[in-house]
């Protein structure tokens, strides 16, 4: 295997979540509307586009946890009188588990924190199995949890996991979990895991 083999995954991956963000905004919000609870929790800030389509789609409390202090102070300024928002620095694997001790009624959740191509990351390329962990603790088994980015699995951006790796574990949190998949940047390219 020559050097371009093992980088055209990378390139490709990065390109892809470059452009992914302008060209599905329209129907995010709309996405998130079908699974309405008190409580948005998203993994990965970036310029808060994913913020602004919870508000649009009328969740009355949205958490989101971001680890690059440059993408925080952006979200601060972008949502600056809206109590409807709390942003939360820090790596989602220790900022989730402490934000969960605060939460007493099913949420929505939107993961979405990874590295991608020229963000931030935290310990890992993707903490998605630690973010499933600490859901996993938590003592409500019926939160609804979205996962973004899909198309990127089996790639760097996900640390090589694959669907099957996040499928058992989304079971070990509710073994009744339906599972299924809603579109994104290119079809079916966002997880759904409804109680
Ligand atoms: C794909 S973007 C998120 C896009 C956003 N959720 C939206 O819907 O527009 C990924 C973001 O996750 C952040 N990130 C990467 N690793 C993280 C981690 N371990 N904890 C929190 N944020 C992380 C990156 O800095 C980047 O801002």
């Amino acid at each position: 295997m020559t050097i371009w083999n093992k980088l055209l995954p990378f390139f490709v991956s990065g390109f892809l979540t470059c452009f992914s963000h302008p060209i599905r905004a329209e129907t995010t919000s709309a996405i998130f509307a079908k699974y309405p609870n008190i409580y948005f929790i998203e993994t990965g800030s970036y310029h808060g586009d994913g913020i602004q389509k919870a508000l649009d789609a009328g969740f009355p409390q949205i958490f989101s946890i971001e680890v690059a202090p440059r993408y925080v102070e952006h979200c601060h300024k972008r949502f600056a009188n809206n109590n409807r928002v709390t942003l939360l620095l820090g790596d989602s694997t220790n900022v989730l588990p402490q934000l969960l001790t605060q939460i007493s009624s099913p949420a929505t959740f939107w993961l979405d924190g990874h590295y991608s191509w020229g963000t931030a990351r935290g310990d890992l390329n993707s903490p998605i199995l630690e973010e499933l962990e600490a859901i996993r603790q938590h003592p409500i088994k019926t939160h609804t949890i979205l996962i973004d980015d899909i198309r990127l699995l089996g790639t760097i951006d996900f640390d090589f996991l694959e669907l099957d790796d996040i499928i058992k574990k989304l079971l070990e949190i509710n073994p009744h979990y339906k599972i299924h998949f809603e579109n994104g940047f290119i079809p079916n390219d966002v997880l759904v895991a409804t109680p």
